[in-house]
Parts: structure tokens; C-alpha cells; sequence
């Protein structure tokens, strides 16, 4: 299996608002201009076409607009080889499908890291890596950007892997076409935290993972549907009965539904 070239696979730059004061030179100076105090999120793909996709719309697409973060994409494509752009071959010891070849791999990775501080992590999105949790979400969002690189075919040569010291971060145990929606995934997950980007920070403190807990129960209007009544305590404008509730429903939840999050849950006092 390989993907054709298409026409038209450039980088798309977003936000408009202040462009940082650069002293490279002209040749070196990337398409997408660096915002300055911008999170950066920057992805090596075949389809740039897809990003930033649905990061483009409500919060998060309005805080592109105003520069609170900026999104590249790497076209992996022109690092290709040959009249077809190749960028995959047939797996080492046989087998099916390709695998992405290391030297392409290298060089696209080269360019991309060329254009990051040297603490923003460089992250391949596989279902062989750590599960991504709100912790590392919380971890990215405090990095000044991630440059995330999207598998296609079998993956990509190991030794890409092994040589840059690539983290690998799975968005769940089943296997996509591409790492292009896992990215958008762990990208909307981390812009959310990072300050500016929703309007109520108390939203992300109160949320499910953010104590270790899933949430509870929301309603809302109207008061009475279908012959469900909300709940009367959260009519009853008693806060601290509406607290102890909410934290009553979260905790048995979390104990029906995550077993394995309630026995790892950090009780109060405790480190
Ligand atoms: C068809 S998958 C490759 C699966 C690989 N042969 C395996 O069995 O582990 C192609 C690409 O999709 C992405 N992908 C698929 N499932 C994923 C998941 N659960 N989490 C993160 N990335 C995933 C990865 O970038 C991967 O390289």
C-alpha cells in the first residue's frame, strides 16, 4: 500500500498577531512566520491538507486566529524519492505493507527539529507507545510547543525511533489508518490547558482526570424532560450540599466505571 503525491501539499501558517523579530537569514526563514509567546504545534505528515482540521473551529480556532498558538505542518511527501516522491518501502524479513524509510524519516525530522527550542518533545503517535493520559496533556501544555510525527502504512523504520530518542504516545488500543487523528486528539487535549485558550480555567480543575476522578453527572434545562427530573438537590441553591453530591456521584463513577483510575487516585494529603 502506498499513498500517490497530490497536488497542492503546502505548509498552512494561522494567527496573525505579533510575528517575532528573527535574524536569519531570508532562505532559512520558514513559510509559517514564528508568533512570539505562541504554543507551537508542529506535525510531520503525507496529508497536510488535514490540520489544523477541526482544531480550526470554536475555541481552539479562535485562539489560532488571535496567535495564542500556532500550527506547521511538515510535508513528508517532497522528502521523497524518485519521480513518485516515494517516502516508504517493503519491510525488512518480509511481510505485509511498507514501512516509512529511515534516511526520509531523518531528514523531514532534521527540518522540523531545526525549527523548535530544544525542550519542546518530539513525539510519535503509535499504538505500540505509553497511553496518552491528562497528565502528559498537563506536561505539553507547560512546553513551548510538540512537533508530532504521523505514521502511515506499517510505521516507521525503528531506527528513527531509537536514534532520535522518540517518545511514542497511543491514543488507545486499536489501530488507525494514520497518526493524523491521534495528533489532532493530543493537540486539542493540551491547547485546551494552556492559559487564554477557554474562557473558564475553573472548567479544566473541575473536569474528569484533572483529580483522578470522572466527573458528574451535568443537567441542565429544562428542569423536567421526558418524565426525568434533575436532580432536586441542584435546584436547592445550597452549594455545599451541591459539592458534596457532585463529589459523592464522581467517586462512585469512577469506582463502577475506572477501577483502575480509583486505585491510583491521589488521596488528599497524600503525594
Ligand atoms: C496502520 S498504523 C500502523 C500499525 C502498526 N503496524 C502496528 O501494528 O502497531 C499506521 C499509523 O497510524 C498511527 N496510529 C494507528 N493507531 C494509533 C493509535 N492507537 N495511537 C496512535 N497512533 C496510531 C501511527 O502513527 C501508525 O504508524
Amino acid at each position: 500500500m502506498s499513498d500517490q503525491p497530490t497536488e497542492d501539499r503546502h505548509t498552512r501558517s494561522h494567527g496573525r498577531k505579533t510575528i517575532m523579530a528573527t535574524l536569519k537569514p531570508r532562505e532559512l526563514i520558514t513559510a509559517t512566520p514564528d508568533l512570539a509567546r505562541a504554543w507551537k504545534a508542529q506535525v510531520i505528515t503525507l496529508f497536510p491538507e488535514a490540520f489544523p482540521g477541526v482544531l480550526d473551529l470554536s475555541l481552539t480556532g479562535r485562539a489560532l486566529q488571535e496567535g495564542l498558538w500556532q500550527m506547521d505542518t511538515i510535508d513528508l511527501r517532497p522528502f521523497g524519492e524518485g519521480r513518485h516522491r516515494n517516502v516508504d518501502d517493503t519491510p525488512a524479513g518480509g511481510g505485509a505493507g511498507m514501512v516509512l524509510r529511515a534516511d526520509i524519516m531523518g531528514r523531514a525530522i532534521e527540518q522540523a527539529r531545526a525549527r523548535m527550542p530544544p525542550d519542546a518533545p518530539l513525539i510519535y503517535l503509535s499504538p505500540r507507545g505509553r497511553p496518552f493520559t491528562q497528565g502528559m496533556a498537563q506536561d505539553l501544555a507547560t512546553r513551548p510547543g510538540v512537533t508530532l510525527i504521523c505514521g502511515r502504512f506499517e510505521g516507521m523504520d525503528q531506527r528513527v525511533i531509537d536514534h532520535y530518542g522518540i517518545t511514542e504516545v497511543s491514543m488507545g488500543d486499536f489501530v488507525l489508518t494514520g497518526g493524523e487523528i491521534p495528533a489532532m486528539a493530543l493537540l486539542d487535549a493540551t491547547l485546551r490547558l494552556i492559559p487564554g485558550i477557554l474562557g473558564n480555567a475553573a472548567s479544566t480543575q473541575e473536569e474528569s482526570f484533572s483529580d483522578g476522578t470522572l466527573e458528574h453527572p451535568q443537567y441542565t434545562k429544562p428542569a423536567s424532560w421526558q418524565g426525568h427530573d434533575i436532580p432536586p438537590v441542584l435546584l436547592s441553591g445550597n452549594h455545599g450540599e451541591i459539592a458534596r453530591w457532585r463529589q459523592a456521584q464522581s467517586e462512585a463513577l469512577t469506582r463502577e466505571r475506572r477501577p483502575d483510575l480509583w486505585a491510583r487516585r491521589k488521596l488528599p494529603g497524600t503525594t
